[in-house]
């Protein structure tokens, strides 16, 4: 990316704000906090993408908490998923003695989701559940549903607070539109 003027044309428009994403972040962190106070909790994001949502999240819940990362990619042949997710870089946990709570970033086709879940029930955590900043339901291709989606957004492609288009714009402190043209 050499061109700042093009970099920043691609930028349509802001989407959600930076002060509507930290009331989200503090809602998560609400939920955690009274649903997990006592328990062993594992936050885990799938990167990149989850990356700075996970890192504002786990920030904003106040009770003893760990973190982990994992790296997945799913493959599919048409629109049947084989549950080929195939786990690049897996996490450290062993998560039986664990509530879970991925932290995603957004859940479009809702593909690799459902992948990640099923891999993870599979390892019997005590509990799993989902929580994504961003839900795009009209794009579902596989029946998903996170238990807390904080916005849910039509159809366009979205970059920034983590979010990319070819690497870039993941560190815009906002979700904006991407501009296609
Ligand atoms: P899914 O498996 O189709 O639900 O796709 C999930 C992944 O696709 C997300 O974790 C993102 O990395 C990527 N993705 C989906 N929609 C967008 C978007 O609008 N902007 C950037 N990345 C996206
Ligand atoms: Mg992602």
């Amino acid at each position: 990316m050499n061109n700042l003027n093009e970099y920043n044309k691609k930028i349509k428009r802001v989407l959600i704000t930076e002060e509507e994403i930290a009331e989200g972040v503090k809602l998560a962190g609400k939920r955690i906090d009274a649903l997990y106070d006592g328990r062993p909790i594992l936050l885990v994001s799938i990167l990149k993408g989850a990356f700075v949502f996970m890192a504002d999240v786990c920030r904003a819940v106040t009770i003893p908490c760990e973190v982990g990362f994992m790296c997945a990619k799913s493959y599919y042949s048409g629109t049947v998923s084989a549950g080929a997710v195939k786990i690049t870089m897996d996490l450290e946990q062993d998560i039986t003695n664990y509530h879970v709570v991925i932290i995603e970033d957004i859940i479009d086709t809702g593909r690799t989701l459902n992948d990640v879940v099923n891999l993870l029930r599979a390892r019997n955590p005590i509990s799993l559940e989902v929580i994504t900043l961003l839900d795009k339901p009209s794009r579902r291709v596989v029946d998903f549903k996170a238990d807390m989606a904080l916005f849910t957004i039509p159809d366009h492609f979205v970059i920034g607070y983590g979010l990319d288009c070819g690497e870039y714009y993941r560190n815009l402190p906002y979700i904006a539109e991407y501009s296609e043209e």
